[in-house]
């Protein structure tokens, strides 16, 4: 796939060091500045660089925007003008489909994204939407290129996008409860490093535990709580605290704070 990519930032970069894993596609940034990104010699062959973003969306067939989304609004009017067959996707947070058709002076093969951090790392989870005029193949095409950092969902009403804070705050919530496993190691002794290894790793087997052997959430948090043993006595502290309510209404205040930054 011929691929453009408007801003090549934290996440521009990192889409653009996942598709150039594939070696069909070849990529073509549009930044103000060349990006530095760590690839092999052969991928870099496959990588371009324009700060003519209009002569980029010209050569592709996909155009991923990857602006901040204060920018996006500037950007697409500046691409409306060359959008005749391309594919958008943007990954920029907030901006609904209709406020990007609308830039695009009614362009309508437009996808909505909301990847989450570990895209960086190949390990995403972005959830999706397309506009009216997305084919059936341009869907195709947007699975692939999402797929390649990670795992993709495309949901049914835009209003899901909002709830896909679930993945995208997770990591902070993930990274706090690491840091609570770590403290409570620090204070029974283990140095620093081996602390960061044993939350890191408690969490890391926990996930493929679960991925690998299916286990509902529910049945594994009963299994582990032996009756009268350590992991239910956690529990019984913890859910006098209402910890997993707390949890779950500060990610629907999350979302409500989406659903007010959208436009
Ligand atoms: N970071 C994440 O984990 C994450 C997660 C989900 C969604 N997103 C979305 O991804 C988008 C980018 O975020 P980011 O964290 O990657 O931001 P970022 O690191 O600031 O990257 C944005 C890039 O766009 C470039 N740029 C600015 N104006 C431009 C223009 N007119 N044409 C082309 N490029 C231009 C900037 O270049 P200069 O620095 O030279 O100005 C910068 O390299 C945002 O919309 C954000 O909502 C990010």
């Amino acid at each position: 796939m011929k691929i453009g990519i408007i801003g090549c930032g934290h996440m521009g970069g990192a889409i653009a060091k996942a598709l150039l894993l594939e070696a069909k596609n070849s990529i073509t940034v549009g930044a103000p500045r060349a990006p530095h990104l760590s690839v092999s010699a052969s991928q870099k062959k496959r990588l371009s660089w324009l700060t003519d973003n209009r002569e980029v969306a010209r050569k592709a067939e996909v155009v991923i925007i990857a602006v901040k989304p204060n920018l996006a609004e500037e950007v697409l009017r500046e691409l409306a003008p060359e959008l005749k067959k391309q594919l958008v996707i943007s990954v920029a947070a907030g901006l609904t489909l209709a406020s990007m058709v609308k830039w695009s002076g009614g362009y309508k093969r437009i996808v909505r994204t909301i990847p989450n951090l570990p895209a960086q790392v190949l390990e995403g989870l972005t959830v999706w939407k397309a506009a009216a005029g997305v084919t059936q193949a341009d869907k195709k095409k947007t699975a692939a290129v999402l797929a390649s950092f990670g795992g993709e969902i495309e949901v049914k009403r835009e209003r899901m996008i909002d709830w896909a804070v679930v993945s995208g705050s997770s990591p902070a919530f993930v990274a706090a409860f690491m840091e609570s496993l770590a403290r409570v190691a620090v204070k029974g002794g283990f140095s620093q490093k081996q602390a960061r290894q044993l939350a890191l790793q408690s969490v890391f087997g926990a996930t493929c535990y679960i991925a690998k052997t299916g286990v509902d959430f529910g049945e594994l948090k009963k299994a582990v709580q032996t009756k009268g043993g350590a992991t239910e006595a956690a529990f019984k502290v913890l859910n006098d605290k209402k910890w997993q309510q707390a949890l779950e209404s500060g990610l629907i205040a999350a979302k409500n704070r989406c659903q007010q930054m959208g436009k």
